[in-house]
């Protein structure tokens, strides 16, 4: 059942031990939480988290956090988990903005990017997910050498990232300009890209390595 704009559902979020919704009190503690040494993967936008559900089910020696901005989503979530609980998983409900408040230096060994919000216009580039600010702030919550994936099927959002990127000295790799051309084995496929490629859109992907040593 959807509780899209019925009143509550942030309340509701609080009731489900997947959904972490006061995220910045475990700045720092992450690994507490999860109860375990294991690395930490990060999607900002989660969306309906169809993409972490797949990815924590095939590696349950990674933990992975979505993160989403939008309680309805989250509800929807894990909602969409069922009577399944991954120790491995976990939902945070919050903006990314903030993202230097929710996890400490070198917190997170790898970013998934998956579609992010567009923004075309010029005046909303810093909100763009791979603008240089978000970048400076990744660098920090990442690991030396961590790791952002990136995809999306808007070819000038693609094209600014890869400039911001460069601009910010990180390292790009496996870039490619039709993801789903390419035989890519572990390619999951997220909701956002399902949607996508029945419209036969192109699907651009990169990698991108941190500076920091
Ligand atoms: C286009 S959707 C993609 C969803 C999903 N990643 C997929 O590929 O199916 C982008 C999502 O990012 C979320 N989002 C955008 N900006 C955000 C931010 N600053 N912090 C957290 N979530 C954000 C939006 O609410 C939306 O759910």
């Amino acid at each position: 059942m959807r509780l899209r704009k019925k009143k509550g559902v942030e309340e509701l979020l609080t009731t489900f031990p997947n959904v972490i919704t006061n995220s910045n009190e475990y700045r720092g503690q992450w690994k507490e939480l999860f109860l375990n040494d294991y690395p930490i993967h990060l999607e900002i936008g989660m969306g309906r988290g169809g993409f972490l559900a797949a990815l924590s089910k095939k590696h349950p020696l990674v933990n992975y956090i979505g993160m989403e901005r939008v309680a309805t989503l989250v509800y929807d979530a894990v909602i969409r988990l069922g009577d399944i609980h991954p120790d491995n998983l976990k939902f945070i409900w919050n903006n990314a903005l903030n993202i230097e408040d929710i996890f400490a230096p070198s917190e997170i060994d790898r970013i998934y990017l998956n579609f992010s919000d567009p923004w075309p216009k010029a005046r909303h580039a810093k909100k763009r997910l791979t603008h240089r600010g978000f970048l400076e702030k990744y660098e920090e919550i990442l690991k030396p050498q961590g790791e952002i994936h990136f995809k999306t099927d808007n070819e000038g959002l693609f094209l600014f990232s890869i400039d911001e990127f460069k601009e910010k000295n990180w390292t790009l790799k496996n870039i490619s300009y039709d993801l789903h051309k390419e035989n890519m084995e572990d390619n999951i496929l997220t909701e956002y890209e399902k949607r996508f490629i029945t419209q036969g859109k192109k699907i651009f992907r990169l990698e991108a390595v941190s500076p920091k040593k």
